[in-house]
């Protein structure tokens, strides 16, 4: 168990924008930063980090919290490991108690996994390095084909003994489980029950996540046996996802974000190799075509790939077609091809690390212009070859989302090819409207719309389970609400029916009070009231009355007078710890909700305070909208939220009393009970649209 202090310290001493920036490429906005969401593909950014509050928002999504909960949504860390890694990121020496039995198996099941990958991780380097046969075979393996001892420690390289079950009982016998074993294919468990290593007799190239967690191992053979495979890989679990890796990002990723440059290769030798030579923003997709998860991984640290290609034109052609995923997904795409029978590994070999970096500077070539040249080659003299060719290279273009780029590529292919643009244009345009019309026919995309501002008049077209539209109704009236406008738009003006059945009116005026304690619980306000006097001669006249108080002290009154509770068992434990908060100190501390250890009041906390946040990404920036902080604005801010939070309360009353009417004995009682709070209602309308 890491000590309270060690978590309190890391809490303090942890930046959200320092942390989110190794894995997002975030852009200052305002005071807060914006990038493209690493949860979702997208080509907009909507994930902001707000270093003020110290949290994040991922607007895609939905998804939101702290540091500590950005690396466990992210890197799917568990609250200690996230606490863990910050430690080390931010040389905290971490106090603990030891973990007891019970702890460690109260670890989930992933955990161990990660563990389990981890030790062997450990096993396969050390055996390699000191043992007598992993030095005669495996380290001398990769020494031969020319690895440095620093690469083999850089990128963890080891070998599994040609033992049957040398690693596994090792395992066993230090504690871990078979199940665990097995589970991440570190063992094969036979019927019968016969067990042994999977990759007895390889040196073996653990895969990292982009965080550098164990996920899974390439084991390369060290004979020339044609029958059995050159490379085994783990096989595809609760923490491997083929899909969903890059080799070597882990080692690559500060370097392509800082070079603002990835290069693609192949496989684990190619990146071994060119990083060897200095070329360090390097990944491989391990001999499969990329994935639209993988390429997303790189888009998170730049927008530009470098695919290597080997010598040999079959290859070549096969795998130019994949690439148009890459361009889809926003990317500029370059390529380098390598003089024949040469792939990246032993082409890096042969040069030194300047005529590495001169030939891949000198022989890079845009897309779209080597896929022209390729194919133009082959189809030369072809006519009916070289209009397949123009549809092919043009629904490549297509494929780019940003029109402008389009544009200058379709230029450039005019040129290529000996075409008129005209013609390109003609066809880009045919194709264009064709992806228009396939997409229209595909079932409305799930991600939620990102526009506010006009959405919450067209809340019946609800998405599919989101609950974006209330949300944007929300907060569309929260805006109007903080720019000082009135409020009652489209909800209270009286048009029963007219409000969509999903939104639950109560939950948002309960989460408006929230909010308005989150965002100004500490302010000192001037609150105006009035009250019933008799004059001298004893009649009943209404006196103002002013007294101040804080934002947060107000609410707690006007609710306790009202004996109102949230009826949202979310809010309700929100506002259980604001009112702990002030009655103790006096004072809202944001920090202590935002890193609440209970996930559910931080992520909601988070989504509250990151409200305005979403103006900004809305395009709202522009216009300047500045939470106005004067006091009575905030008086009236206050009390409206009441009033409506009454009203809505006696709506629902009503509601409930007039089932009651239709019950004959009760319906006299009902009846007059329903009369004095619609005159309640109209009281409270009236106070609510009154003019300050
Ligand atoms: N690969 C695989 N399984 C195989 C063959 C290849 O998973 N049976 C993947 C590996 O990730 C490998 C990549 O495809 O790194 C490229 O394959 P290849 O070019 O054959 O291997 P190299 O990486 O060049 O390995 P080496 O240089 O050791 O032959
Ligand atoms: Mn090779």
């Amino acid at each position: 168990m890491i000590s309270r202090e060690t978590i309190d310290l890391v809490f303090e001493t942890a930046r959200v924008e320092e942390v989110i920036g190794e894995f997002v490429t975030l852009k200052k906005s305002g005071s807060s930063y914006k990038g493209l969401s690493p949860f979702v593909d997208e080509k907009s950014p909507s994930f902001m980090v707000s270093p003020v509050k110290g949290i994040w928002k991922d607007f895609s999504t939905g998804k939101g919290g702290n540091a500590i909960s950005f690396l466990m949504e992210h890197e799917h860390y568990s609250y200690p490991e996230a606490i863990r890694y910050l430690a080390d990121k931010y040389n905290i020496v971490i106090e603990e108690t030891e973990q007891t039995n019970e702890q460690k198996e109260a670890a989930d099941e992933r955990e161990s996994m990660y563990l389990v990958s981890k030790y062997a991780q450990d096993y396969f380097h050390k055996t390699m390095l000191n043992t007598q046969k992993g030095k005669a075979i495996g380290l001398s393996y990769f020494k031969e084909r020319g690895f440095t001892s620093e690469m083999i420690e850089t990128f963890q390289l080891g070998y599994c003994l040609d033992d049957w079950t040398a690693f596994t009982d090792t395992a066993l016998k230090n504690g871990y489980d078979l199940q665990y074993l097995e589970s991440t294919g570190l063992t094969i468990v036979k019927e019968g029950g016969k067990q042994f290593d999977r990759f007895k007799g390889r040196v073996m190239f653990p895969i990292h996540s982009m965080s550098g967690r164990v996920l899974g191992f390439g084991g390369r053979i060290l004979t020339n046996d044609k029958k059995a495979a050159k490379y085994l890989n783990s096989p595809e679990s609760d923490i491997y996802h083929k899909s969903r890796i890059l080799y070597g990002l882990y080692q690559a990723k500060k370097t392509i974000s800082k070079e603002d440059n990835c290069y693609l290769v192949e496989g684990y030798t190619d990146v071994i190799s060119m990083y060897q030579k200095g070329i360090t923003n390097v990944v491989a997709s391990s001999g499969t075509a990329l994935t639209p998860d993988q390429i997303r991984l790189v888009k998170r640290l730049t927008p530009n790939m470098t695919v290597l290609f080997d010598g040999d034109a079959a290859g070549l052609r096969a795998s130019v077609r994949g690439i148009d995923l890459i361009l889809e997904q926003g990317m500029n795409v370059k390529v380098v091809t390598f003089p024949d029978g040469d792939d990246p590994d032993s082409f890096s070999k042969k040069k030194s690390t300047e005529e590495l970096k001169e030939y891949l500077e000198n022989n890079q070539q845009d897309f779209i212009s080597f896929k022209v040249s390729l194919l133009l080659e082959e189809a030369k003299d072809d006519p009916i070859k070289k209009a397949g060719l123009i549809r092919d290279i043009v629904m490549s273009i297509s494929k780019i989302p940003d029109s402008i780029k389009q544009e200058v590529y379709i230029q450039e292919c005019s040129r290529l090819m000996d075409i008129s643009e005209t013609v390109l244009f003609n066809e880009l345009a045919q194709m264009l409207d064709k992806h228009a019309r396939d997409a229209e026919r595909k079932p409305s995309s799930t991600r939620p719309k990102m526009t506010i501002a006009s959405s919450a008049n067209k809340s019946s077209k609800s998405s599919s389970g989101g609950d974006m539209p209330d949300d944007a109704a929300f907060n569309e009236m929260m805006m109007a609400q903080e720019v000082g406008m009135n409020t009652s738009k489209g909800k209270t003006s009286g048009q029963k029916g007219t409000t969509p059945k999903t939104i639950n009116t109560l939950d948002l005026y309960e989460r408006e009070i929230i909010k308005i304690l989150l965002l100004y619980g500490n302010h000192e306000v001037t609150f105006v009231d009035w009250v019933e006097d008799h004059d001298k001669r004893g009649k009943v006249i209404m006196v103002k009355e002013e007294y101040t108080n804080t934002v947060a002290h107000e609410l707690y009154l006007q609710l306790q007078d009202d004996e109102i509770e949230f009826t949202n068992p979310l809010f309700q434990k929100i506002y259980k710890e604001i009112t702990y908060q002030i009655s103790e100190k006096e004072k809202l501390a944001l920090e202590r909700l935002t890193s609440h250890e209970n996930q559910e009041i931080a992520q909601e906390v988070t989504n509250i305070l990151m409200d305005d946040e979403h103006y900004i990404l809305s395009d709202w920036e522009s216009k300047e909208i500045e939470v106005t902080q004067k006091t009575d604005v905030l008086q009236k801010l206050v009390q409206d939220a009441i009033l409506n939070l009454r009203r809505v309360l006696i709506e629902l009353k009503v509601k409930e009393l007039m089932q009651e009417v239709s019950v004959e004995e009760k319906r006299l009682e009902a009846l007059q009970d329903v009369m004095s709070y619609t005159q309640l209602k109209t009281l409270l309308f009236e106070k609510l649209h009154r003019v300050l």
